[in-house]
């Protein structure tokens, strides 16, 4: 037994055969928080020695239109008051706006009067017999007065009234209330006082506590591990950006620098510099996001002279191109960029003669459906290495780095096909036994690399992040990754 459990039995044994109530408790025990009686109540229950009784009573109390009713008298008995004062000829609707009553009240009060037997004979009320409407409309009254001093128990009130208002907006509101008693049991009875002095239980390990010697022969108390406790809800950053973040960590990490790009493109930069055919099926408006707001954007004519002579013939880069004629106006359309690799051939553009390890952690978009396992816009950890002895072996050992360092150290390459790499590889990862894609990579063709004016090979790569950060938090849909479910991001790893 704890100590408040054994103060609130030693004052129930007072009158051992009282049904004792809250405030009761209260004022015995000294407590100014309930739920002490309700915590300690509960514990002696469960000891058997407490009886707690649960009822539930409903209150009436008035509403907005009953407090109105409280002070300026109910609608009909106004009505009524007016009307009843005027000659039978002179009871119309007219005569109520006249006497100041607003079309919402008049209204509504001649159909409360009708429906205390009043009736309407040629638009002017007849009353029939006009002691008994005023008694029905006083009892009314008297029922919204007795309401006044605040909430009444709906067992003490006239049951009929109860309903006649209930039924009529704003004036009356019912709200259920439980409230509880306590009483010994027989064994909470017979428990001998002397049975419950207080004892000194630490609750809490205080330094000074430590420091003192006062813990040696204490009495503790127990602690249950097993105990429900709310799980503290701090603030943290989004799984995805704190994935970013490591991501871009490992890169740094590795020597690389971060660069950035836009998310609206030219066609061109996003497309012709890659060597990415004109005709090609992802430049369609299924696959691509064009813009028509600026539906055109200047590229310099420099680039596409050079893509057009390489897309037609392939100029000089030893190519025989895609044949067919180059069309500049293609080039110059607007899009939302489909992939960060328009940001690294941009950065090759800028800086053909430099060395660089460049990488960029960017959202792309394609005109996808979305379903599990697409989204419209997702993210691509982009990179290059451009130097002069860059090489297949390089590119793999570098994507075998990364990984690594997100912790699947299992990675293969496979052959694939990208319009602007030779080799070109697709890049697996194993996870729980599985092999899964995670990108595309390879060396970039001379078709790409030659009119951007540089002379070496470049290892480049495109990975997906949204495939990544599912395996690393374990989902199944990729649209988990962005609902706003504070709930679950909240339970998601802290990466
Ligand atoms: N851009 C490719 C994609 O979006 C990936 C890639 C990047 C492939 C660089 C080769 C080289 O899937």
């Amino acid at each position: 037994m704890s100590n408040n459990e054994r103060t609130l039995l030693k004052f129930m044994l007072s009158e051992p055969s009282k049904n004792w109530l809250l405030e009761e408790l209260l004022e015995g025990t000294g407590w100014d928080d309930q739920v002490h009686v309700a915590g300690s109540g509960k514990a002696l229950s469960e000891l058997g020695l407490v009886e707690v009784k649960e009822e539930t009573e409903s209150l009436v109390s008035l509403g907005v239109e009953g407090e109105k009713a409280l002070s300026e008298g109910l609608l009909e008995f106004r009505i009524w008051k007016c009307l009843s004062s005027l000659p039978e000829s002179d009871r119309t609707m007219n005569r109520l706006f006249e006497e100041g009553f607003e079309r919402h009240e008049a209204g509504p009060g001649m159909g409360l009067l009708k429906s205390l037997g009043l009736a309407i004979e040629s638009g002017k009320l007849v009353s029939k017999d006009e002691s008994s409407i005023s008694k029905e409309i006083s009892m009314r009254a008297d029922f919204i007065s007795s309401l006044a001093e605040g909430s009444t128990p709906k067992s003490q009130l006239d049951g009929e009234m109860v309903s006649h208002f209930l039924g009529r907006k704003g004036l009356i509101m019912v709200d259920d209330q439980v409230s509880r008693s306590w009483s010994l049991t027989d064994a909470g009875s017979s428990v001998e006082e002397s049975d419950l002095v207080h004892v000194e239980m630490i609750g809490e390990l205080t330094p000074e506590l430590l420091q003192s010697e006062a813990w040696r022969g204490a009495k503790f108390k127990p602690f249950d591990v097993n105990s429900p406790a709310p799980i503290p809800m701090g603030g943290r950053p989004h799984p995805m950006q704190a994935l970013i973040e490591r991501i871009r960590q490992v890169f740094l990490e590795m020597g690389f620098s971060e660069i950035e790009g836009d998310f609206v493109q030219s066609a061109g930069w996003n497309m012709d510099a890659l060597y990415i055919p004109q005709s090609h099926p992802a430049r369609t408006m299924q696959d691509t996001f064009y813009l028509s707001e600026p539906s055109q954007i200047d590229v310099e004519e420099k680039y596409l002279d050079l893509w057009s002579r390489v897309h037609e013939h392939g100029h000089d880069t030893g190519s025989k191109g895609w044949g067919g004629s180059f069309d500049k106006d293609e080039s110059r359309k607007s899009l939302l960029r489909t992939h960060t690799t328009v940001n690294t051939v941009r950065h090759i553009a800028e800086n053909p003669d430099e060395p660089s390890r460049v990488f960029g952690i960017g959202r792309v978009f394609r005109q996808e459906t979305i379903d599990r396992t697409h989204l419209p816009e997702f993210h691509q950890i982009e990179g290059i290495i451009h130097e002069e002895q860059a090489s297949l072996p390089m590119l793999i050992t570098t994507l075998k780095t990364f990984y690594s360092k997100m912790g699947y150290p299992d990675v293969r390459v496979r052959p694939a096909y990208f319009p602007y790499t030779e080799p070109s590889v697709e890049v697996d990862i194993l996870w729980r036994g599985q092999w899964l894609e995670l990108g595309g990579a390879g060396i970039f063709r001379p078709e790409v690399t030659e009119p951007l004016g540089s002379e070496w090979p470049v290892c480049a790569w495109g990975m997906g992040l949204e495939r990544l950060a599912m395996i690393i938090l374990d989902l199944d849909d990729i649209r988990q990754l962005y609902q706003p479910d504070l709930e679950r991001l909240s339970r998601m790893p802290i990466l």
